[in-house]
Formats: structure tokens, sequence, C-alpha cells
């Protein structure tokens, strides 16, 4: 089975790249600014790349998160939104595409995919100590379980936590742990089992359809429902129909409905599924749909828009019929497929195989002189930033939450995340990223750490801000103008 992605058009010169199945028609100027006022943008922002202002940054790679290109027919959709506070016809459209795309009869509108996890936080954990199994968890899901007195464990195969590997579903849960850790644990204080579609923090590796169908036998084997996070399904229905025999040739629709029907309840981020804003939860029990749906005017908004406004409501809706294109969803993976493979062939360590949401390099590798008590994965980030103008996100020890004793828990993979949102960037910027990080992989041994100087409680990764422990960044600068002059 390979895993490297197939396309319908080939070049005569035999070069593989990615081609634009679309055209830029409203576009925005980004600024490329000196490495002097990138490093003075870095210390106003605590060297943390979330806390950089956008006239700053060059190439956006934060995240793909409400930052992928909308389509026109989903903009020309938002002109007729019907802008009511109950029973709003833009609502009744949104219904009805996640009834045929998603096939769930009962929908709970939310304003973002965290705002789905309180509300199942909230309505399923009974009591402190609840666990929940998953494949692998995500920051915002993790803290509200946690919020409410729960637990998870991440039930990974091994390969997984291997960042170079070439198995095609790396966000499969370990179906044989998951029997043993229901056992263990004992039904009554599992409330569901939590299955994330292209696990983001692993590097954005699918799970198989043959994977989910286990975690079903087993979910009924002991009554348990299943949660489905949706917000990168598109993608990973596109790499089941690339990489799982049985769905070759297979449509998006076909393998998302899969999916979903092996689901209790699925609740989707729209920032990145639907490439929109808001979120939702859906289900097509409706006693389920009853135990929460008071928690929506609760936390959320009335029925009809959940704390979103009507205007994304209609863009959702066209967002997910427009997830059924494999033209479209192939796209990210696509590009970022052709940045992995071209980063890996320059030397520079990245997660393998390519998965979708964006490329993601291995901070533990190239900065493997920096304790991880030093953040490597956070001053991967704020050296690559220096360098290029590029935002990339820390997804590592920095993202982590410290535990119950208030303990640094130290995160397995150490992950630099360039993310690659849908139709955004030219090939031409793509290669202008691979150019700076092999430069700066050249480089690796000028990067030093980093230390807090203000720390939030929670999700600290957000308002953080920290210092470098040593003058390491004008070393970087001297070494780029020694070899680059005066290029930007
Ligand atoms: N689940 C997954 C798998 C996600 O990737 C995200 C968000 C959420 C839930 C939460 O959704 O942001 O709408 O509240 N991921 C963003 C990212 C933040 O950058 O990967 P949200």
């Amino acid at each position: 089975m390979s895993v490297e992605p197939t396309s319908k058009i080939k070049f005569y010169s035999g070069e593989v790249i990615p081609l634009e199945l679309h055209k830029p028609r409203i576009v925005q100027k980004i600024n490329l600014v000196p490495i002097e006022r990138r490093l003075e943008a870095l210390e106003e922002g605590g060297f943390n790349t979330f806390q950089l202002k956008t006239p700053d940054v060059f190439l956006d790679m934060l995240t793909d998160s409400g930052t992928n290109s909308m389509s026109d027919m989903q903009l020309s959709a938002m002109m007729h939104a019907d802008d009511a506070y109950a029973g709003s016809q833009s609502f009744a459209r949104m219904a009805k595409a996640v009834e045929d795309v998603l096939k769930m009869k009962y929908l709970l509108p939310v304003h973002q995919g965290r705002a789905a996890e309180n509300i199942l936080s909230k309505a399923y954990i009974r009591k402190k100590g609840d666990l929940i199994p998953m494949n692998y968890h995500f920051t915002t899901a993790l803290a509200h379980i946690t919020q409410y007195g729960g637990r998870i464990v991440e039930l990974l195969y091994d390969e997984a936590y291997h960042i170079s590997s070439s198995h095609p579903f790396k966000g499969n849960m370990n179906v044989e742990k998951l029997d043993e850790v229901i056992r263990e644990a004992g039904v009554d204080n599992i409330p569901f089992i939590r299955m994330e579609a292209s696990t983001n923090l692993i590097g954005g590796q699918p799970f198989s359809v043959a994977n989910m169908r286990e975690v079903r036998k087993i979910a009924d084997k002991y009554g348990l429902k299943i949660v489905l996070d949706a917000s990168l399904l598109g993608e990973n229905a596109y790499l089941v129909i690339q990489r799982e025999p049985e769905f070759a040739g297979a449509t998006m629709g076909d393998v998302i409905a899969i999916l979903t029907g092996l689901a209790d309840i699925v609740y989707f981020s729209a920032r990145k599924l639907s490439s929109s804003r808001g979120g939702a939860i859906c289900t097509n029990n409706p006693d389920i749909y009853h135990e929460i749906e008071a928690l929506v005017p609760l936390f959320e908004g009335f029925l009809t828009y959940g704390g979103m406004s009507v205007r994304e409501i209609e863009a959702i809706a066209v967002g997910l019929y427009e997830t059924l294109d494999e033209t479209m969803i192939s796209q990210s993976p696509q590009f970022i497929a052709y940045l992995v493979n071209t980063l890996v062939a320059q030397g520079v360590p990245v997660v393998t195989p390519a998965g979708v949401l964006g490329a993601h390099v291995d901070a533990m590798k190239i900065c493997e002189h920096i304790p991880q008590t030093q953040y490597p994965a956070g001053a991967l980030a704020a050296a690559f930033f220096l360098i290029s103008g590029i935002r990339g996100m820390e997804r590592g020890t920095l993202s982590n939450q410290r535990d119950e004793e208030g303990n640094e828990t130290y995160a397995d993979l150490e992950l630099l995340r360039l993310a690659v949102p849908r139709r955004v960037f030219t090939l031409s910027q793509i290669k202008y990223v691979i150019d700076r990080m092999v430069w700066l992989n050249e480089n690796r041994h000028l990067i030093g750490g980093l230390k807090f100087i203000y720390e939030p409680p929670v999700l600290r990764f957000f308002m953080g801000k920290l210092v470098p422990v040593s003058d390491w960044p004008q070393k970087l600068i001297a070494k780029f103008k020694e070899d680059l002059g005066d290029s930007l």
C-alpha cells in the first residue's frame, strides 16, 4: 500500500508537483519585513508565535483554523442569510447539509469546536476520575475534559510515535488496549470513547475505516458511545480513498457516511471542516439530542444559531457540500505531500508519511541540544519566524498542560507545525518555506532554548510569554546576514 499521493494530472517532464485547480480572484497583500523587525516582533510577542501580529507575518502557517480559502459559492451564500433569532432558514439549510453530507438527523449548533467539547464534557462526565479513551488528545478537548474532572487515556499503536514511518494510518486506535482499558476501568466509569479524525497532534495522521469498525465492535460489546471529532474528517476520508484498498475509487460521500455512521455523536470545528467558522454537534439518536439540547441555549445561543453569525451558517452549509468534492479536499494534502517529501529529500526531519493540516517538523531532532525543559519546538518556531517571516505553531511540551501537582508533562513529540490551509499558498511560496527550513536545519546548532516569564494556568501556549535563555537570536541573525546578505 503506497502512502504517496496520486494525481490524475501528470507532467510530461516527470516532475511530481501539485497543480492548483482553482484561481485566486480575491487576493490579500502580505509583507515580508526585515529580519531586525522580525526580532522586535518576537520580543514584543514573548517569543510566542500566537502573539505575533499579522503585519509582521509573511506566510501565516500557524493554523488552518478559520484560514482556509472560501469559495465564491460560499461567499455568495453568505449574502442571503436569514437573520432571525429563532427559526432561521439559514439554520434549516445547514441542517439539510448535515443530513445530506454527514447523514445526521439532529443538529446542535455551537460557536466553534471547543464549545462542542465543553458541552459534551459537561453532559457526560458525571464524576471525578471518569476516563475517556481516545486515539490521541487535542489540546482543547483535553482542557474541557479535565475541567469537568475527567481523565484521558491515549491508545495509539507504537508506530504513531515514530516520526519517520510509512504506516498509512498512524491515527488508528489500539483496539486490543481499548478492550483492556475498558475492562480495567469499568464501563460505568467511561462516559464515551473519542476518535479524532486525522489526529492533529501527532502530525495530522488519519485512521482507517477498518479501525473505526473495530472500535465500534468494542463499543457495542460494552454498550459505550463513540464520539467522533470530525474537524478534519474530509481529509481523513480522502486519505482512506488513497490508502485503504477497500475504498480505492470510492466517493468522498461514501467514505464520510461510513465513518459518521460508525459514531453515536459527531462534532466538528467548522473553522476546519467546511472552511468557515463555527461548529456543531450532531447525532441520529433522539435521546442523546435531548440530553444535550438544553446546554446549547445555556452556553452558546438559541438552537437555530448556537452563537454563530447566520452568514457563517450559510457558509458552513455550502462548505459541507464542497467537502464532497475530492478536488477541493485533495489540494491541501497534495501540497503538504510536496512540502514534506521535498524537506525529507533535503535532510530535514519531518513526520512521515505526509498527512493533513500541514508539515510537522521534528524539533526533538533538529533541536536535540535543547532539553525539553527549554521547549525545543517553541524555540524552533521562534527561530524559523526570525529567519523567514513564516509563522508556524509549537506542538510539543509548551502546548501541554501541567499535571495536578503542577509538574511539567513532557510531550511525546516535539513538533513545529507548518499549516497548509486549503487553497491559500502558491507553489513558489511553498518553495520559499522549504528553502528557509533547509537553511535553518543546516544552522540548527545556533538555536537555543526558551523560558517562561509569564505562564497562564490554562492553555498556556496561547497567552504565555517567554524569553530566550541566551543571545542565540542575535547569533542566528549574524549567520543569516553572512549567508544571505541583505535579503529580506
Ligand atoms: N478538534 C480538533 C481536531 C482541532 O484541530 C481543533 C482545533 C478543535 C477540535 C477545536 O476547534 O478551534 O473551533 O474550537 N484546532 C485548531 C488548530 C485550533 O490550530 O489545529 P475550535
